[in-house]
């Protein structure tokens, strides 16, 4: 008798990008930076930025395009994550006014907030609920307009990110595996690396903290990088561990798009061949949440994911914060 596979398994995914493209080129214009100082140290020619728009705004046809690939409907929903950086508001969430916008009405919704892990660490939760029989139709979405966050006279920041949302459903399957591992962890004594206060030093009761400087994004990029050279490793290791797998029996490593010397060094420490490791940071930048579910709505437009193929989803980055999950598709 064979072994009967249940599991989590993604039937849709989405993604939304905004039509305004900001190029290296003109940032050339704005701060003391040249293409070529971008292109080597980061990979990122152009990014979008989402111009009138809010974070709803990019959500929406995200999770409407998922919704749709999945052949499911807003009443299908059992529960809503979104994950963001840069809500609309802290209260109604991002996830409750999707919930209205799309008519999900048997949907419970709420945030997660774990920038650049938020799709990996969402994915998780999803698993559970859907493992504990508590939901049956995960909506993920994952939806960033960083632009609102960045300083565009600093040129340490405002290069690297941009705006977009990506999306995917997570069903219950008593017929495949589906998610295979998953890996979490934090590193919080590093937080302020990578911070983003939550009020404006304005006002002089909201941020008993150092940095008064701004709502601005302030990253330290060394200690990030140090950070993640130590963290991405551990996290593929931590889920192969895991699942019990090794990577030669993975198809395709999708990581967070943060810098293409921190994908080339994945690529260098396990041997693979460049292909097996996706990338549009070159045309999307460092899209915090958004970008592996964005990666993974390309992928599947291109025809590159097939079914039965395993995939390493890695994130990093906020808080801090790292993961990563092993799926079979
Ligand atoms: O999404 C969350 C996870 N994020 C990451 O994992 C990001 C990790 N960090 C990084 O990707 C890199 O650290 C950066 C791309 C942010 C920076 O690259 P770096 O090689 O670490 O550069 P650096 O910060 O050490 O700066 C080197 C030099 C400095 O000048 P001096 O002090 O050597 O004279 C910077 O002032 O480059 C200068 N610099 C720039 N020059 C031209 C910094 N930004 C720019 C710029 N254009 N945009």
């Amino acid at each position: 008798m064979g072994v009967i596979a249940i599991g989590s398994i993604i039937t849709g995914t989405g993604s939304f990008l905004p039509e305004t493209r900001l190029t290296n080129q003109m940032l050339e214009q704005m701060v003391d930076t040249s293409d070529e100082w971008i292109v080597q140290r980061t990979g990122i020619r152009e990014r979008r930025v989402a111009v009138d728009m809010q974070a709803i705004d990019v959500a929406l046809p995200a999770a409407q395009r998922a919704l749709d690939d999945a052949g499911r409907k807003a009443e299908d929903i059992d529960l809503i994550i979104a994950c963001t950086v840069t809500p609309d508001s802290f209260t109604p969430t991002l996830s409750c006014a999707l919930q209205d916008k799309l008519g999900a009405k048997h949907a419970f919704a709420f945030d997660l907030s774990a920038a650049c892990s938020g799709f990996v660490y969402a994915t998780d939760v999803a698993d559970s609920y859907l493992r504990c029989g508590k939901a049956k139709c995960v909506l993920i979405v994952c939806a960033e307009v960083l632009s609102h966050l960045i300083d565009y006279t600093d040129r340490t920041v405002c290069c690297l990110f941009g705006d977009g949302a990506g999306a995917a459903v997570y069903e219950w399957s008593d017929t495949e595996d589906g998610i295979l591992g998953t890996y979490m962890r934090s590193d919080g004594k590093n937080g302020n690396a990578l911070f983003a206060p939550a009020f404006a030093a304005e006002n002089p009761l909201a941020m008993p903290r150092e940095n008064k400087t701004s709502h601005y994004l302030h990253m330290d990029g060394k200690t990030v990088f140090r950070f993640t050279a130590r963290a991405v490793p551990d996290a593929i290791d931590g889920v192969l561990q895991q699942a019990g797998m090794d990577i030669s029996q993975v198809d395709w490593i999708v990581p967070h798009q943060a810098n293409m010397r921190i994908l080339d060094m994945v690529i260098r420490r396990y041997g693979l061949p460049a292909e097996k490791v996706f990338s549009n940071l070159e045309h999307v930048g460092n899209t915090s949440s958004a970008s592996v579910p964005i990666c993974l709505d390309e992928m599947r437009q291109q025809g590159l994911l097939k079914n039965g193929q395993t995939a390493i989803f890695v994130g990093f980055g906020g808080g801090l914060t790292y993961g990563a999950v092993l799926i079979r598709l």
